[in-house]
């Protein structure tokens, strides 16, 4: 697993690597997140975007989860965040958007047809991701199977209580979502996740310095061939120095984007 610690703002940093990664690409399968970690990386997008340097024409994308049983029209569903933040204001194809259906009638049919509409698109070439304060990636909570594939999950006293932010109360709250897998996150070619603030930097030691365990989530990372973590130097707080300074100095194609606009 690769870290690092941009001098910019992550959210820009990740909009620097979509442009890379979409230039010259025919046809670009996207995995999305949300949460108030991507709201600068949507901001970056749209930025990019209107400057005319970022299309989303030939993207087909894949959010990483919903909430269960919350309506889509309510302002906190995940696809009504994507509208807010990014569907409404570029060139994506309404029929290249995908997110799990938090109110379908069979969940467990749901799910399958999600993993399958993800193979017949040829499979995830980069997913972007946040990370929760107990190590989640998607919503995939402590101890969740490390092959997991899209599945309905009953969501943690810890990811409720972070999330009742976007609520009026912890009661209102939803509790249960669909998520991709551990398994789904895996099998993208490429996984990107953006951590700031101190709140995440426990889950950021565990992601690097941890054993691979589902007791962090994120740690299940360290197997994958191109996974990367995105940070500021608030979520890098409880690396040990040695860690850091590795990461601080690789020079490869992700610090030479920093320099690249
Ligand atoms: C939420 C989302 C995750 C997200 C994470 C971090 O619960 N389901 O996909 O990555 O928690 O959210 P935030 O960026 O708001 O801290």
């Amino acid at each position: 697993m690769r870290l690092i610690v941009p001098q910019i703002n992550t959210g820009a940093y990740a909009a620097r690597l979509l442009k890379k990664r979409l230039k010259d690409s025919k046809k670009f399968v996207l995995g999305l997140p949300t949460g108030g970690t991507a709201v600068d990386m949507y901001s970056a997008f749209r930025e990019e975007y209107s400057k005319g340097n970022l299309s989303f024409k030939n993207v087909v994308t894949f959010n990483m989860d919903e909430y269960f049983g919350l309506p889509a029209s309510h302002p906190q569903s995940y696809i009504s965040f994507m509208k807010r933040h990014l569907f409404d204001h570029v060139d994506i194809k309404p029929e290249n958007i995908n997110i799990p259906d938090g109110n379908a009638k069979d969940i467990e049919k749901e799910c399958f047809a999600y993993e399958e509409k993800i193979k017949n698109a040829g499979g995830i070439d980069l997913f972007f991701g946040g990370v929760g304060e107990n190590g989640h990636i998607a919503f995939n909570e402590p101890f969740s199977s490390l092959q997991s594939q899209t599945h309905k999950v009953f969501l943690t006293q810890c990811t409720i209580k972070a999330n009742s932010r976007f609520f009026n109360s912890e009661e209102e709250t939803p509790k249960t979502a669909i998520t991709v897998g551990v398994g789904t996150i895996m099998s993208a070619r490429e996984v990107v996740i953006l951590a700031t603030g101190f709140k995440k930097a426990e889950a950021v030691r565990a992601a690097l310095e941890g054993a691979v365990s589902s007791k962090w989530v994120i740690s299940a990372l360290q197997l994958h061939k191109k996974a990367v973590i995105v940070a500021d130097s608030a979520a890098c707080a409880n690396l040990e120095p040695a860690t850091f300074e590795y990461f601080k100095n690789l020079k490869d194609e992700y610090s030479e984007l920093e320099n690249i606009n």
